[in-house]
Order: structure tokens, then sequence, then C-alpha cells
């Protein structure tokens, strides 16, 4: 069901309205009777169309539309105007409006607007999820045991509205998997929110998660929806729970008792239905048990747990994750796609990335992609720190992979050397935009034809 909110200063052209879509179009309505108002609605519930007359006494049409074009709000708006009066309809438009009808239409056309504005409202967020699911937002990665058991875990709970908590080392893809339940379920047209626990201080964190009502505290000179009820009908991620402040934690425990919220400073109760997903990387157990987080709290959470697993434990995932990130890389940076020699792969695999996980390893391509001169990256280009540490016990390609000639891996220190002058030269040369002599200077070197030299050495070109 949509909803529709029907601005006009004529209360019996908006009761006219109101009756009519709910009957013809079968939507729910809301209505503002001012520009003001409208505006002050926008900005707390999830309107999904707007029906706006042009001419009204306080802020008229076209002020709305400019503010709701200033705030990067893209709800479908339908202008009408009693006028006859095509030019401001015109106008209306060139604002951002959708389309205009005239008072004296018929209503069944009005109702025909109103559809075609809310599938054009549906094809605007489709399109921009798709370009996530194209762009930034890539679908997990791997296709090891443990990542095939995490992907079925998410298809199964994706189905259902109950909250999921999703356990995980620093790095490891917690958010993505929250994201990844988001879009696998029926709500994946509607808001997903995320409101990162740790990232808010205490005093704000409330009036974040629960919203508040004007003057509820100093500075409140607007009442403004929280992040329960902007994702209502869609998914709400409380990232880094553990780092909740108590009092919150007693309020979020009762907003999932009661499925409904209470803004701060208000009395009414909203009815919520949104599908909370909790993340955390620390041991929510101990910090119950060392009286940091409440039990009963735990409890509701915890319904189901997914537990993601860290890179080291999938390690035969890593190749097709360096690939894509590879890929990504190369095309965010329009640099031309560069490989990994197997070697190098094989210092990635003997790595223990337990510092950031998937994140670590992101980051680390990323560097390789500047270190390597040519196209195929080479042991030289594994930052040293990945070289330099200890081979795990059980470290080794995964079965089925090519075995490969591996340089020694913790290094020598002669190997050691010419990779940390290797990156110290590469990023003297970027520092100073590949000038020779003002690197050559820099480093101390005799003349440009010693920095040239040493260049050479590294295979790295200008
Ligand atoms: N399986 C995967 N496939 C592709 N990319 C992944 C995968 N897992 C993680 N990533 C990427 O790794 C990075 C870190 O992932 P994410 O932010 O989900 O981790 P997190 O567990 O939430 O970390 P933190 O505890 O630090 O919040 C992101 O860029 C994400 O896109
Ligand atoms: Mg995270």
């Amino acid at each position: 069901m949509s909803l529709v909110l029907i601005v006009d200063d004529v209360a019996a052209m908006r009761e006219q309205y109101e009756y009519d879509l709910k009957r013809l179009g079968g939507h729910e309505t809301l209505t503002a009777s001012g520009g003001a108002e409208a505006l002050q609605m926008l900005e707390r519930e999830a309107v999904d169309c707007v029906i706006l007359d042009l001419e009204m006494p306080d802020i008229d049409g076209f002020e709305v539309l400019k503010v709701l074009a200033a705030r990067g709000n893209r709800v479908p708006v339908i202008v009408y105007t009693g006028t006859g009066n095509y030019d401001r309809c015109v106008r209306a438009v060139k604002l951002g409006a959708h389309s205009f009808v005239d008072k004296r239409e018929p209503i069944e056309r009005v109702v025909q607007e109103v559809e075609n504005a809310l599938e054009k409202g549906r094809l605007v967020k489709e399109v921009a999820s798709l370009r996530r699911q194209l762009g930034d937002d890539p679908a997990l990665a791997g296709t090891s045991r443990a990542m095939t058991t995490l992907k079925a875990t998410i298809e199964r709970l994706a189905a259902i509205p109950s909250p999921v908590l999703i356990l995980g080392e620093s790095g490891s893809g917690k958010e993505l998997v929250a994201r990844e339940l988001h879009r696998q379920s029926d709500r994946a047209r509607r808001p997903y929110v995320t409101v990162n626990c740790a990232a808010l201080p205490e005093n704000l964190i409330e009036s974040e998660l629960f919203g508040h009502e004007r003057g509820a505290f100093t500075g409140a000179d607007r009442a403004r929806a929280g992040a329960f009820e902007a994702a209502s009908g869609g998914t709400l991620l409380l990232d880094e729970i553990g780092e909740l402040p108590a009092a919150a934690q007693a309020k979020l425990l009762r907003v999932l008792e009661d499925e409904n919220v209470t803004r701060l400073g208000g009395t009414r109760p909203i009815r919520i239905d949104t599908r909370v997903i909790a993340a955390t990387h620390r041991d929510l157990d101990r910090d119950v048990a060392a009286g940091r987080f409440r039990e009963d709290l735990l409890f509701r959470l915890n319904v189901h747990v997914v537990r993601v697993p860290p890179l080291r434990e999938r390690l035969s995932d890593l190749p097709a994750l360096v690939e894509s990130f590879l890929v990504r890389t190369c095309d965010r940076f329009r640099v031309r796609l560069k490989r990994i020699s197997p070697a190098a792969l094989e210092l990635l695999m003997r790595y223990d990335w337990s510092r950031n996980n998937v994140r670590e390893l992101r980051n680390t391509v990323e560097r390789m992609v500047f270190a390597c001169a040519g196209d195929e990256i080479g042991p030289e280009d594994v930052p040293v720190e990945i070289r330099a540490s200890k081979p795990r016990a059980s470290a080794g390609m995964p079965p089925g992979a090519p075995s490969v000639g591996a340089p020694p891996v913790a290094g020598s220190l002669k190997e050691l050397k010419a990779a940390a002058e290797r990156q110290i030269v590469l990023a003297a040369l970027e520092r100073n935009g590949w000038h020779i002599t003002k690197t050559a200077a820099e480093l101390g070197l005799a003349d440009h034809a010693s920095l040239l030299k040493v260049m050479k050495r590294h295979r790295l070109k200008r």
C-alpha cells in the first residue's frame, strides 16, 4: 500500500481527494493544509507521492518544490492548479514536479497520475538498488564451505521478519551480510537504514534511533523521525550494538517488545514494522557477564545468530576476493586491469588477515595495484609487513590450485630491504609527481641518473 500526501489549504478539496484516492486507488493518505506543514511531514513520514496545490497562502507549491529539491528529496509530486494557467504548471515541472493536473479534471485522471508517479518512484528506487548491486556494493564473493553455509543461512533468514544478530571479527563482512539479508527479503524495495551505535555521542543516540518531538531538548527546534520510523516497512541495521549505552539499551528493549516507538518528548506511540538486524565484533555473552550489556536485550536480538567466519578460516575464497577487488580497484582508478602472479598470491595466502580480514585484503589489493608498475603484480609489490609476517602453520594454496614456485616467504634481510626500498622510492616519486630530479634530491641521491638506476632495478617506470 502506498502513502499519498495531499496538500491544499481548502479543507473540502483535501477531503475530496482523500476520499477518492482511498476509494479508487486504495491508497493511504495524509493531509497538510499548507506548505510549511507539508514540508515538516515530508521530513518524518515515508511518503510515496505528493499531490500539491500550487496556490496556497503561506508557503506556496513552488516554494515546496524548491525546498524538496534542495533537500534532495525525490518523492514524486503531482501539482494542480485551479487557475487553468498552464505556464505555472510548466514552471512547476521545471522545478521538479512529476506532472500536473487541472482541478476540473475528473478524479480518475488524478488517480491515474498518482499510479504513474508511484511507478516512477518504484523504478527510481529499483535503479538505485541495481546500481548498488553493480557498483560499490558487491555481493558476497567466495565459494568456500564456510561461505556456502553462510549464504544458505542468509537465504533462509531473509524470508522471516525476526531479529538477526550478526557476529564476526572486524572487517569480516558483517555489514555486507546485513545488506544481503535485506536485499533478499520481501522488504528489498523498502528503506534500509543503518545506525552505527559507536559513532554517535550518548546524548544523540536515542534521538537518532527513536526520533524526537519539537522542544524535546535544547536545540530540538523541529520534530524528527528516528531510524526506527524511517526504516518502517524495511530493515534497520544496528551496527556495533555492543557499544549502545545502558539507557538506550533499555529503550530499545521496549521498542522491540511493543513494536512501537515513542519519540523523545512525545507521548504518542507510533506503530512500526521494522526488521532489526544487529551486528558486533564483541563477545556479547562476556559483556552480559560483565554487566555491560542487558541479558534480556541479548535474548531479544539473538533469536537467530549469523557468524561471519574470519578470512583465515576460508582462505580458499582469497583468490576470488583478490580477483574481484582487482577489477573494482582498477576500474575505480581507471588504470589498466592488472593480474596477480601466483607467487604474489601465495604470499597473500600465507598471511593471517586477523587484523582486519576482508577489509585488510581490499586495502592490500589497492596498495599493490599502485605499487606495481607493470601489468602483473609480483611478490615485490606485496606490502612488506605481509611478506615479513610469519607463515601460518596450515598455510598454502587451496586444494586444486596450481602449485607455484613461491619465493622464500618471510624473506631474507636482503629481500626485505629491497621491498622496503622499492616502496620508499615509489612513495617519494608519488609525492613529487614523478619528477626525477626532485625525487632524487629528496632521497639524497647524487643525481637523477642514480635514481633512474634504482628505478630500473625495481621495475618502476615513468
Ligand atoms: N565476502 C565478501 N565479498 C566481497 N567483499 C567483501 C566480502 N566480505 C567483506 N567484503 C568487503 O570488505 C569490507 C569490509 O566489510 P564490512 O564492512 O561488511 O565488514 P564488517 O564486519 O562490518 O567490519 P567492522 O567490524 O569493521 O564494521 C567491505 O568493503 C566489504 O565490501
Ligand atoms: Mg561494519
